[in-house]
């Protein structure tokens, strides 16, 4: 076999050991390191391995396709065959994709009879995902790998590897840009903008810290984390919410589309994150996408700066569904506000993890958002909240198009794609 190195940090991935774990910022060779050392590993010996991440809507999101270009570039063509699903070695060694997130305990308990799996960006893995799969993981000698840029200690990973009592038998080391011999010029020219640009955010981006936490910040990992729940209860209303960016750019921005429903508990669940970058078509499909899967009542839309034209979008591509236009009369950081404190008073759960909108979330202060862009998904939660909590934001009086406020449905609906 060729010789295939992996910088000197990885050098772990060889040796026995129940836990790998590895964090660190951006470019520090994480995700080639593992790509490369599953790799060699399946080919020298029969192994099943599972690379699984928490959140995976589409085989897009995982590492197969690192996979395929580190065994093109290795030369190990001959050794691998890639279906649509898997990749399989000559030797009967085989590559599995799963997002945790959306599979049963069952599911995930049934892969058993895995070897090695690859948690990838495991700062996103749920605290229950982690409680189901590392007692799975039971072959004699399997072994788990985790590869993450750690945001806070609060995070299921952190807490495991990086609390007071670590698991035995752990290989846990920091990596960073700086160990990584590969590390690109383009990357590096993009690490020294930072260095200057985001001085604040530097260190998490590169150097693995924990996230800064914005002062002032109005949400918290911790109570995020605390108000999770794998799922939801009866919901009484349910409601899509978007929050459409209006750029002349087609494809530029990101629109906003949260689905989420009030409890027969009373208490707000926020369901799906949809949001999609695109045209306007692209948002209303998406959105109404939503509202049938999920058997919305109503869609709330920002009209804002669309005006008529979000309305008219929205009903190109179908006539007659139960609309709520909103328009923001506050600041963004204003309106999100009581919808912060109603999370602090524990009457909000996400059902599941939502990455990019918790992200976006503990970047919001009491002066203004603190991240890059616009926080559309946050806006469009927000949206949503304040319509399932009226009472909660004293709205002025709102023309409201043919608002329904309709069926019952049982939990489980918000699971299945
Ligand atoms: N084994 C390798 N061979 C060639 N290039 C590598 C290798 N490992 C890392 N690199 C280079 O370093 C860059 C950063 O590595 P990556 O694994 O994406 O880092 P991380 O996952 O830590 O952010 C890659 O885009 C690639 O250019
Ligand atoms: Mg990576």
């Amino acid at each position: 076999m060729t010789t295939i190195k992996v910088p000197d940090p990885f050098r772990g991935l060889f040796v026995p050991s129940r836990y790998k774990a590895y964090y660190g910022g951006r470019g520090s060779a994480k995700s080639h390191s593992f790509a490369v050392a599953a790799e060699i590993r399946a080919a020298r010996q029969q192994l099943r391995i599972l690379c699984a991440r928490e959140v995976q809507r589409s085989i897009k999101d995982s590492v197969k396709q690192l996979l395929e270009d580190k065994i093109e570039a290795h030369g190990l063509d001959h050794l691998y065959t890639s279906l649509r699903d898997e990749i399989r070695g000559s030797n009967g060694s085989k590559f599995l994709f799963a997002g945790l997130q959306d599979m049963s305990i069952d599911q995930i308990k049934s892969f058993e009879g895995i070897d090695i799996v690859w948690v990838e960006e495991a700062q996103t893995i749920s605290a229950r995902s982690l409680e189901v799969l590392v007692p799975t993981i039971r072959k004699p000698g399997s072994e788990l790998w985790f590869s993450w840029n750690p945001r806070h200690a609060s995070d299921p990973v952190d807490a495991l590897f990086r609390g007071l009592h670590v698991p035995e038998n752990s290989i846990i080391r920091r990596v960073n840009y700086d160990e990584n011999p590969f590390f690109p010029d383009e990357l590096d020219a993009e690490r020294r903008f930072d260095r200057t640009a985001k001085p604040e955010r530097y260190g998490h981006i590169w150097l693995g810290d924990y996230e800064p936490v914005a002062i002032g910040a109005i949400w918290d990992r911790v109570c995020l984390h605390e108000g999770r729940r794998e799922v939801a209860p009866e919901l009484g209303r349910i409601l899509v919410a978007v929050d459409p960016a209006v750029s002349s750019e087609a494809g530029s921005d990101e629109h906003g589309i949260i689905v989420g429903g009030l409890g027969e508990d009373g208490r707000g669940y926020i369901l799906d994150d949809l949001s999609v970058r695109g045209g306007p078509r692209k948002w209303a499909e998406r959105a109404i996408a939503g509202f049938d899967r999920y058997g919305a009542d109503a869609i709330v839309i920002e009209v804002n700066q669309g005006g008529d034209m979000v309305r008219h979008t929205l009903e190109s591509v179908r006539p007659g569904l139960p609309i709520i236009e909103v328009r923001a009369s506050r600041g963004k950081h204003v309106r999100a506000e009581p919808i912060a404190a109603l999370y602090a008073l524990g009457r909000v759960s996400h059902v599941g993890t939502f990455s990019a909108l918790e992200d976006q979330m503990c970047r919001m202060t009491a002066s203004g958002y603190e991240g890059e862009g616009s926080p559309d998904r946050c806006d469009a939660m927000v949206w949503l909240l304040s319509e399932l909590f009226p009472d909660l934001t004293r709205k002025p009086a709102k023309p409201k198009r043919r608002t329904q406020v309709g069926s019952r449905r049982g939990p489980g609906s918000w699971m299945g794609h």
